[in-house]
């Protein structure tokens, strides 16, 4: 103990602040803090957490605390930080000594500075960038967090503790891991060389409450009226492609319509990794794998949608379509697995389709353009384009039916579009989504089927 050195004059009790509670930065766009700017009392107290973890590290027996139960643990870790803290930083009291306690614990047993930002449910992404920049997202807004990693050997430390568990492995040979935290979180990391400036984390949050589709209709992403026109969709069984930019709600809106699907269907589900939470009760999740360590054992998504389709499935989720799947999950639309719904990465439904046809083309088929258009063209019913906005909110842009081929080109025609108007004074998008006035063709096979839609459900106001 006798080495152990407090620096009393750099930090006094109360002036901690936030910092090591995860406090809240400030908002996007205007002016963000710069990472330099950092007041000394967070450097103070993040050297003081660094010099404490090092103390615990020491003295705490990580046997013993494996045996202990996650909150028996956190309790003896807390308790030993405390006496720790009596001992040798008497100076360090109330909700300073509170927060040092809880930053200390997070370090030891969790994912350190980033602990806070994962607990608080607002946060729906956490973004690391390096040591001193930290970005989260809330309510769909951007804010740099007051959190702090003392330097890159800090975060490399706690993204060893998000893989090792996994059994993967990050340096320099393979310097980019997708993983997942045990509660589910999505976390992709990226080192150098491949990311010189710094290790870098990205994590999105895993959500237990999934956005339902009242719920996307509450936050004005839709209307009840096109709600009610895709659970026709879904139940009158339309192949449906959504199409996004990266985070702009597709798993979202992909699993809040996935809910339309009869409890009586056979669901296969395929994804990499996991997101989806399906509330029907006969659904088999799939889930592809990457090569282990020594190369061996990958299971790819297209592997999983061509297994299965010998498990009967009714209906077949690809997640994301973002390689060869594609083309076996069109062949399957085509072959009798109708209402089959997945996500891609585009942003517009004619880029959606120009995706899958790269995809096709990418993965070798000698298929000639035509014949992949033509595919598509039978296979895909609807293309559902969403989008994220300045404002953080998400909303449908447009609903478009596939209506067929004019010579080389495949036909849409956009049924729902959002017609943006202008920004309120807190900047906020205000717009409609209407109708466009075109009956969809498929709108006859509904009837057939018995599922009607209201009759004005495409009528133009006005006419
Ligand atoms: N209508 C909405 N209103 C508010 N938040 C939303 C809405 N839709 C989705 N979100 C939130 O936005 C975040 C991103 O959503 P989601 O994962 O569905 O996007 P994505 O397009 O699938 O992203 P990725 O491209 O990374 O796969 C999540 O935190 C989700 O809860
Ligand atoms: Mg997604």
């Amino acid at each position: 103990m006798g080495q152990f050195q407090w620096q009393t004059k750099r930090i006094q009790p109360g002036q901690g602040g936030s910092a090591a509670n995860g406090g809240v930065g400030n908002a996007a766009g205007s002016s963000f803090t710069r990472p330099g700017q950092m007041s000394q009392n967070v450097v103070a107290l993040n050297e003081l957490k660094f010099t404490l973890h090092q103390r615990l590290i020491e003295e705490l027996d990580p046997n013993k605390l494996e045996g202990l139960g996650k909150d028996k643990a956190r309790e003896a870790v807390e308790q030993a930080a405390r006496t720790l803290i009596a001992q040798e930083m008497p100076g360090i009291v109330g909700t300073t000594r509170d927060e040092l306690v809880s930053a200390v614990a997070d370090e030891v047993l969790g994912l350190g500075p980033l602990e806070p930002l994962l607990r608080d449910d607002g946060i729906s992404e956490v973004m690391v960038n390096a040591p001193d920049t930290i970005f989260y997202e809330k309510e769909g807004r951007l804010y740099l967090s007051s959190v702090r990693f003392r330097d890159d050997q800090h975060i490399m430390r706690i993204i060893e503790r998000i893989v090792a568990p996994l059994g993967r492995r990050v340096d320099e040979s393979s310097p980019m891991v997708d993983a997942r935290l045990m509660d589910g979180s999505r976390v992709n990391v990226i080192i150098p060389p491949v990311a010189p400036k710094s290790p870098t984390v990205t994590i999105r949050k895993f959500r237990k409450d999934k956005m339902t589709i009242n719920d996307l209709v509450a936050t004005g992403a839709l209307t009840n009226e096109l709600a009610e026109f895709f659970r026709a969709c879904v139940q009158g069984k339309l192949n449906i492609l959504i199409s996004g930019g990266t985070g702009s709600g597709k798993t979202t809106m992909l699993n809040a319509l996935s809910s339309f699907i009869p409890d009586t269907e056979r669901i296969v589900t395929i994804e990499d990794p996991t997101e989806l939470q399906l509330q029907q009760g006969h659904v088999v999740t799939l889930e592809a794998r990457p090569p282990s360590l020594e190369g061996r054992g990958e299971v790819t998504q297209r592997d999983l949608v061509r297994n299965s389709l010998r498990m009967r499935p009714d209906r077949i989720i690809v997640g994301e379509v973002r390689g060869a799947e594609a083309f076996d999950m069109l062949q399957a639309m085509n072959t009798g697995h109708e209402g089959s719904l997945g996500t891609v990465h585009a942003n517009t439904p004619r880029d959606a389709l120009a995706r899958i046809e790269n995809m096709v083309m990418m993965a070798g088929f000698e298929l000639p353009v035509k014949a992949i258009r033509e595919q598509m063209s039978s296979a895909i019913h609807v293309v559902i384009q969403i989008a994220r906005f300045p404002d953080g909110t998400r909303k449908v842009t447009t609903v478009s039916e596939i209506s067929g081929m004019e010579g080389q080109v495949v036909t849409m025609q956009d049924l729902f579009r959002f017609e943006q108007v202008g920004v309120d004074t807190d900047g906020r998008i205000m717009g409609e989504l209407r109708t466009t006035g075109i009956r969809p063709r498929f709108a006859e096979k509904f009837e057939v089927s018995g599922i009607h839609l209201p009759p004005d459900l495409f009528a133009v106001a006005g006419f």
